[in-house]
């Protein structure tokens, strides 16, 4: 393993899930700029390997992330974290082209939480709890927690989620929307490689194009998504594997994609 505080391994019959563990037991995976840089060039490899078609990330039972590493901000100053831009480069999750599957046992709180929202389907294990305490020490959320919670439960919850840092478990998680299955603790993460491997019997080319076409849905309107979206479906007729596709269908096989 290169890396210190994360491990990584591939996963899946075909060898083509890409898994991220988070590794640092003793302080609730609490993601320090260590953590989150070896996180960062982690994802980044994966998304590069054409051989990869899926990425897992997950913590331990205990926890997903308790946050960003509170004894690391303590005693920065606002000109230092404004200078400096902090939580700028916390992005490679948000920005990889492979899907990634979040798989949260334990405590996913503030900026884990976060990182678990970066990615593109939660799945939660039946203890996980989910919050944004940034209130509870005197801070906000920072990646992305007032934003993509709010577009994923609704204004309501989520006002109640950051104001009063209180959590919700996975069941309230699922109800909500922020999760789309609860599964036990200890069967998590063999479920989240089977959803894995369910994602890349596809092309991996358009899972990319079906992928950004999700995410448009909450970066733009209504008109501006639905003009990009009939657009990627219009581009899957210049791939072979729209071809392969369709003409697998007809003729009553399986597809032999080519992700070109
Ligand atoms: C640094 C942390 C940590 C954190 C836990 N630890 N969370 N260290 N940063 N975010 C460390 C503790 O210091 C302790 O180590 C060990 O992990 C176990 O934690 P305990 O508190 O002893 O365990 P427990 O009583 O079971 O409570 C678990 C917990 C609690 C509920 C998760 O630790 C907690 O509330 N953590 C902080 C959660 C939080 O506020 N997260 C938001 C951070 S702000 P030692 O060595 O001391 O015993 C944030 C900013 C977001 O994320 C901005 C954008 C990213």
């Amino acid at each position: 393993n290169e890396f210190k505080n994360i491990l990584t391994e591939v996963r899946g019959k075909d060898k083509n899930i890409g898994f991220i563990q988070l590794n640092r037991p003793k302080a609730f995976n609490a993601l320090n700029a260590e953590l989150m840089t070896e996180l960062e060039q982690a994802v980044k490899k994966f998304d590069a390997d054409p051989s990869i078609g899926c990425i897992v990330l997950t913590g331990s039972n205990r926890a997903f992330a308790a946050g960003a590493d509170i004894k690391e901000m303590q005693n920065k100053s606002f000109s230092e974290v404004c200078k400096g831009n902090f939580l700028s480069n916390w992005t490679a999750l948000a920005e990889s082209k492979t899907p990634v599957i979040a798989a949260v046992n334990g405590f996913a709180l503030g900026g884990g939480c976060e990182i678990a929202m970066m990615c593109d389907i939660i799945l939660a294990g039946e203890k996980a709890e989910f919050g944004q305490p940034e209130i509870v020490i005197g801070t906000i959320p920072g990646a992305g927690g007032t934003q993509r919670l709010t577009r994923v439960v609704g204004k309501s919850k989520a006002m109640e989620m950051v104001l009063t840092g209180d959590r919700i478990s996975a069941k309230e998680a699922q109800l909500y929307g922020l999760v789309s299955a609860v599964h036990p603790v200890d069967n998590l993460v063999d479920e989240a490689v089977k959803l894995a491997e369910r994602i890349t019997r596809h092309s991996k080319l358009t899972v990319q194009l079906a992928k950004e076409a999700v995410n448009s849905a909450y970066e733009t309107t209504l008109a501006q998504g639905i003009n990009l979206e009939r657009r990627l479906f219009h581009a899957t007729f210049a791939t072979n594997d729209r071809k392969e596709g369709m003409t697998a269908f007809v003729e009553k096989r399986k597809p032999n994609f080519t992700d070109s």
